[in-house]
């Protein structure tokens, strides 16, 4: 296996089991998992799970990310902090498949109080199936990146 079969997958203890569900609908489908955590219940901050599986999309160990939290927003926005990132929540598969084809996702957030485990299943799917289309929205891409070069900083 390689980094570029590799998906790291980790939460907050809100969605422990989708997580572990999603870990093995993958792996059934071929993909090597890094699952890094957590296993047990008690509360643990989402900020500090979405840094770990991000830095591990950004270094390239592995070739994309799945986080979730109970809305999928909170770790979200954790991930998106790390220079290289561009993760999306999904509900729908709509959104699942245009991260990918548009904005080149490399990491996917859940809300695991947000979806149940058919449509997260589904979910997962259609991003891990979807191709980035390039052309114009490579442009796009790299006018994020510009953006993330010249962090703004607005006086207050
Ligand atoms: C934890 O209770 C909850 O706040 C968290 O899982 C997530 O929804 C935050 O965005």
């Amino acid at each position: 296996m390689t980094a570029s079969n590799r998906i790291v997958l980790s939460s907050d203890h809100s969605a422990i089991q989708l997580r572990q569900t999603i870990a093995a609908h993958i792996v059934a489908q071929g993909w090597e998992v890094a699952d890094i955590g957590p296993t047990t219940p008690e509360s643990t901050p989402y900020p500090k799970h979405g840094e770990a599986a991000a830095r591990l999309v950004a270094t390239g160990d592995c070739r994309f990310g799945i986080i979730l939290c109970g809305t999928g927003q909170g770790i979200m926005m954790a991930a998106n902090k790390v220079k290289g990132i561009r993760c999306g929540v999904c509900a729908d598969t709509f959104s699942a498949r245009m991260i990918r084809q548009h904005n080149d996702a490399n990491m996917l957030s859940i809300g695991a109080r947000v979806v149940g485990e058919g449509l997260a299943l589904d979910i997962v799917d259609a991003f891990l199936t979807a191709q980035f289309e390039r052309g114009r929205h490579a442009v796009r891409l790299e006018m994020i990146e510009e953006l993330e070069k010249h962090r703004i900083s607005v006086p207050v």
